[in-house]
């Protein structure tokens, strides 16, 4: 359906859990809170079967699980078939950091997943370790490699530049798209949590890649409603896109609302504005459908970034 600013809304990203097996400096909470404690509550897979029935009800036809890290749920796989059996659902992706990948790649696909994007901010063993607090770069690009051998494709790598950090390795990072069907995106940082708030100096604006390779070809956008502008090389396989939020918003453009790990819709990434569904889900369930007709047709015009906007949560408990 159409909201108030006739943006058609298709896509409904749930974060199944606030949270990650890493503590990535510009998406886990500061110092003294923790991303890798259990809270105690959880949509359960059918509830949440519930809210996207109600979705697509509405025209939502494409479903994102993403987290904190959602490999970190063990009914990950029971989510992802109870949405894939959902009819109108046409497309199901996953947005994971890949270190639990390479194991559960298959059970993935069998459970109904369409294709998956992979965080990636370093190619470089140490500086990998730095942002994410102590991860293994093998493990993730071991689940690339195993998400593009089971064909999970398009394989999107989604890389957040931050000046003086990673921002050395923007070559090495092209150069992933020259031999295989991979696409790399990077993403302006956003002023979500402390890092993002207190480091708008380091962010990379992607205009600036694009003008310093005359080499990119144009590829468009693929698909309306999508962030990301791609471009490619002549004679590589993959394509570079750019996420830019911070210096082209897309929300004139966009068509997604998100869903929480503990059953609140977030109509809008950039806007504090959230709704609480948890009592109508679990004792009200016959009132979805008309609740969430109204959260979609009052989604907020855009971003608030670049006013005084301050983030209530962090991005481990939105999912991007
Ligand atoms: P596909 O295009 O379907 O592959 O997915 P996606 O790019 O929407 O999802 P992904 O989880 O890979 O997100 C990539 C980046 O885009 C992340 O940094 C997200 O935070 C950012 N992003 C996704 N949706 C929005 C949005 O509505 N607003 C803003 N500002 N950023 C978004
Ligand atoms: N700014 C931009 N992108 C971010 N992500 C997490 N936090 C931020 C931020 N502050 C990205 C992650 C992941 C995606 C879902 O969101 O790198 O790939």
């Amino acid at each position: 359906m159409k909201d108030q600013f006739q943006r058609e809304i298709k896509y409904l990203r749930i974060s199944i859990t606030e949270r990650c097996n890493l503590k990535c400096i510009y998406c886990s909470p500061g110092e003294g809170e923790d991303c890798k404690e259990e809270k105690t509550r959880y949509l359960t897979p059918s509830e949440i079967e519930l809210v996207v029935r109600s979705m697509a009800k509405v025209g939502i036809s494409k479903v994102r699980i993403t987290g904190g890290e959602p490999l970190i749920r063990n009914d990950v796989c029971e989510i992802i078939e109870r949405v894939a059996s959902v009819s109108g659902i046409e497309d199901i992706s996953l947005t994971t950091n890949g270190i639990k990948l390479d194991k559960m790649a298959e059970g993935l696909k069998k459970a109904g997943l369409n294709r998956l994007n992979i965080s990636l901010d370093s190619l470089n063993e140490e500086r990998f370790s730095y942002i994410t607090g102590g991860g293994k770069l093998k493990n993730t690009l071991k689940g690339i490699e195993k998400s593009l051998e089971l064909g999970l494709q398009p394989v999107k790598i989604n890389t957040v530049l931050v000046k003086g950090i990673n921002d050395s390795e923007i070559e090495s990072f092209i150069e992933l798209t020259k031999d295989r069907p991979i696409e790399v995106r990077f993403i302006e940082l956003m002023p979500i949590g402390k890092f993002g708030e207190e480091n708008s100096d380091k962010i990379i604006a992607n205009e600036q890649i694009i003008k310093a390779h005359p080499q990119f070809i144009y590829d468009g956008k693929s698909n309306c409603g999508q962030p990301a502008t791609y471009y490619t090389i002549e004679g590589y396989k993959g394509k570079i896109g750019f996420i830019s939020p911070m210096s082209h918003k897309f929300c004139t453009t966009c068509n997604r609302v998100r869903l929480t790990y503990d059953g609140l819709i977030k109509p809008c990434l950039g806007n504090n504005g959230e709704i609480d569904l948890l009592d109508t889900i679990q004792n009200h369930p016959e009132r979805l459908d008309r609740e969430i007709r109204q959260i979609i047709f009052n989604k907020p015009k855009g971003h608030n970034f670049g006013s005084d906007f301050s983030s209530k949560r962090n991005m481990n408990t939105i999912g991007g």
